[in-house]
């Protein structure tokens, strides 16, 4: 469409034109890419159509500027104060906010005219000021139209994002719009605090609502130097993060369940992966970019998760003034946990003006920074945003806080058997049942694996040990001098042996499980085998984020995790765990990583569902576990074991069939279950060399080398970390 800029004719330099025009050029400008149809409709009522914005901002100046300080000015046209005020009482009635979009006129050119007559009466007024016959309050009202039709660009792209987001054509503001700078998880830093000023403090213009500037007390506290990343977002989804109620407000948690909240606004579920509409149109979800467009809620159970909480406004704007903060207002603005409130002595002006920002001042949470949305120039540390806690149409992001002098502030309640209660609800309750296999591994679960491992017909454990005796001289060769071998869910750390048994003489090894037990004993056993050797177990959910110790930290790192649990992930679960190994371990990092094989399906077909029944002992375990852990009511012996192979996903799926109509008790729910229905327990994917490349691909990573087993076929892969490599 043609371009809706406006030249006004050009005048005698005066600098108060240029920053008048600059702005009001810059507002035209963002509604060039759009049609009139965009320009009129109105997505939802916290939006407003792209003309609504036009107009409301001239009227602003109408309003407050012309019509009181230019002698003999008369309204363009008077019918537009009730279109086009917003919320000023002492202005008078108005068009209701939900209805802006069923404004068919005035028409675009007929906005975009009123714009052009405004301004050609601003800039008359303009020159008065510039000649010094106009006061400062005036120049202060000059300054606040202008932030005001700034904060309304930044609408406007939000409203507009909002609404193309609606259409099934989800088409792009500007397909050349950028993507935000993708710089990864952040780390924490400490802030003494103290007894610290905030609010505004320079000449400059700010609103009202940033003074005055006072004193507060602020306890020590850590403040991340980032943003929390998509990636970090699809690692708090993949562990339940919307479906645990322990992590949420319980507003939020409403939103939650009712399947409102299940994802930050904006994204979508395409295929196997998530995608992201954005100003630049629909794209791949960036894991190492911001998550951008979550409401308080989503943000305040995010840091519930991970241990940590959302800043206060006084911890930000200190740690801004500090420099410590990247990402501050560049992709999103930040949530922070601070109720927006009026600061100590601040009034409201008696005038309309006085209604600006003061009367807003209840059940809203402050977010500070600012967003690749805000115009240039436009935010300052002292900036007071503010938003309900549900809305994320905004672009709003999260940056995490903590107590100083704790590992983690406010740590989660154990929630084990919570989630535990909770996963069999919810994979109970639904028409497709089923539960994660990680439940298989109570105690009894762990010792029928073992005893599975040594049947027969279970060849992945044998495969993968010949495999790895006979190349472990050969994957030791390239582990950089000095490295501390990780192995993620070390188990026993049996296969461990034949990495520490190499020349590559390694001497730190930090095993990570979640049993305690299995950790004391395998430490003992290895420290008693390789006296040289260094034992730091870590005592953690591999899945979940967890810290590595100091002496690891400072070593060049490879990772290890053999078994084919990769397998028992989802394609996304698995790619999530292997990039945040890769962000674990790392500069330089490499990791060596063991998959079972796609192969004939007999030898699949038996290896789990063994002659002796020991693997269908280990599918019925997890209702055994539920009966003792749940108070279940479960017969094992009503249901069968079943494995078949799904040829779509390349996997060996387990279920537990029902053999009779039947209901069943747990967790203090009834659950009801046909005959022949399924309870699916496990998948366990296999992989051709060229899935496994493309899994490690998507998390970063590249596959140096890999080796392939005798039949039945168990793969090993060297992963080098691609992005660092060089
Ligand atoms: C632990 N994991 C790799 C095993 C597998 O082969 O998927 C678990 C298992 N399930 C049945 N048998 C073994």
């Amino acid at each position: 469409m043609a371009s809706h800029i406006h030249s006004v004719p050009a005048r005698h330099a005066n600098p108060l034109h240029t920053r008048y025009l600059d702005v009001r050029r810059r507002t035209v400008a963002l509604v060039d890419p759009l049609g009139a149809e965009d320009m009129a409709i109105q997505s939802m009522p916290d939006a407003s159509p792209a003309k609504w914005h036009l107009a409301h901002t001239t009227w602003f100046f109408e309003t407050f500027l012309l019509g009181p300080h230019l002698p003999g000015y008369a309204p363009y046209d008077a019918r537009y104060s009730y279109l086009f005020n917003s919320y000023y009482e002492a202005i008078g009635p108005r068009q209701p906010r939900p209805f802006r979009g069923l404004l068919s006129r005035p028409t675009v050119d007929q906005v975009l005219a009123y714009r052009r007559h405004v301004d050609a009466q601003m800039l008359r007024l303009l020159d008065g000021l510039h000649d010094g016959m106009l006061d400062s309050a005036l120049e202060n009202l000059l300054a606040l139209g202008l932030a005001h039709e700034q904060q309304h660009q930044e609408l406007l792209l939000m409203d507009i994002l909002h609404l193309f987001a609606q259409s099934p054509l989800r088409p792009a503001y500007d397909t050349a719009w950028p993507h935000d700078r993708a710089q990864g998880p952040g780390t924490f830093q400490r802030m003494a605090g103290g007894l610290v000023e905030i609010g505004h403090e320079t000449p400059e213009f700010a609103f009202d609502n940033e003074s005055p500037r006072h004193k507060t007390y602020v306890a020590p506290f850590d403040i991340s130097d980032k943003l929390v990343t998509n990636g970090e977002w699809l690692r708090f989804m993949a562990d339940d993060g919307y479906a645990r109620p322990e992590l949420w407000l319980a507003d939020g948690w409403t939103l939650a369940r009712s399947g409102e909240l299940a994802a930050p606004l904006y994204w979508e579920r395409i295929d196997d992966g998530w995608q992201v509409m954005t100003l630049g149109g629909l794209r791949p979800v960036d894991p190492d970019a911001p998550v951008t467009h979550v409401s308080y809620y989503e943000a305040s159970a995010y840091a519930r998760w991970a241990g940590a909480r959302l800043p206060t406004e006084a911890e930000w704007e200190i740690s801004a003034h500090a420099g410590i903060l990247a990402q501050a207002d560049t992709v999103a603005w930040q949530w922070t946990q601070t109720a927006y409130g009026p600061y100590p002595g601040f009034r409201a002006t008696a005038d309309a003006i006085g209604e600006y920002n003061g009367k807003f001042m209840v059940s809203q949470l402050v977010l500070r920074g600012g967003a690749s949305v805000t115009p240039p120039g436009h935010s300052r540390p002292s900036y007071r945003n503010f938003f309900y806690p549900h809305q994320r149409w905004m672009f709003s992001g999260v940056r995490l806080a903590r107590d100083a002098g704790h590992g983690t502030s406010d740590p989660l309640p154990p929630a084990r058997d919570a989630s535990f209660a909770r996963d069999v609800r919810i994979g109970l309750s639904g028409h497709a049942k089923s539960m994660s296999p990680k439940y298989f591994y109570d105690a009894a679960g762990s010792a029928l694996f073992e005893a599975i491992c040594r049947t027969p017909e279970y060849y992945p454990t044998r495969a993968e040990s010949a495999l790895l005796a006979r190349v472990a001289e050969d994957i030791a060769a390239a582990f950089p001098p000095g490295a501390a071998l990780i192995e993620f869910g070390s188990g026993a750390s049996e296969k461990t042996n034949l990495l520490l048994g190499t020349r590559a003489g390694i001497d730190l090894y930090v095993p990570i499980d979640i049993s305690r037990d299995a950790l004391a004993q395998a430490s003992a056993r290895l420290a008693a085998r390789y006296p040289a050797l260094t034992v730091l177990p870590v005592e953690a959910d591999f899945t979940q984020a967890f810290v590595l110790p100091d002496s690891a930290q400072q070593r060049p790192k490879v990772g290890f995790f053999p078994g084919s649990t990769i397998g028992n992930f989802t394609h996304d679960e698995a790619v999530g765990f292997l990039r945040n190994a890769r962000e674990m371990l790392g500069a330089g990092a490499r990791m060596i990583v063991g998959a079972d094989m796609v192969k004939d399906l007999p030898t699949l077909l038996r290896a789990y569902d063994d002659a002796e029944g020991v693997t269908a002992r280990f599918n019925k375990n997890l209702l055994v576990r539920i009966n003792r852990e749940l108070d279940g009511s479960f017969d094992p012996e009503s249901f069968d074991h079943l494995a078949i192979w799904n040829d779509v996903h390349d996997r060996i799926e387990m279920h537990l069939v029902s053999r009779v109509d039947q209901i069943v008790h747990a967790a203090g729910h009834a659950f009801m279950f046909r005959r022949g229905e399924r309870l699916h327990t496990e998948n366990s994917h296999k992989f051709t060399p060229e899935a496994f490349a493309t899994l490690a691909a998507r998390a970063g990573w590249t596959v140096a080398r890999h080796w392939i087993g005798d039949a039945p076929a168990f793969g090993i892969f060297e992963l080098v970390d691609d992005e660092r490599a060089g």
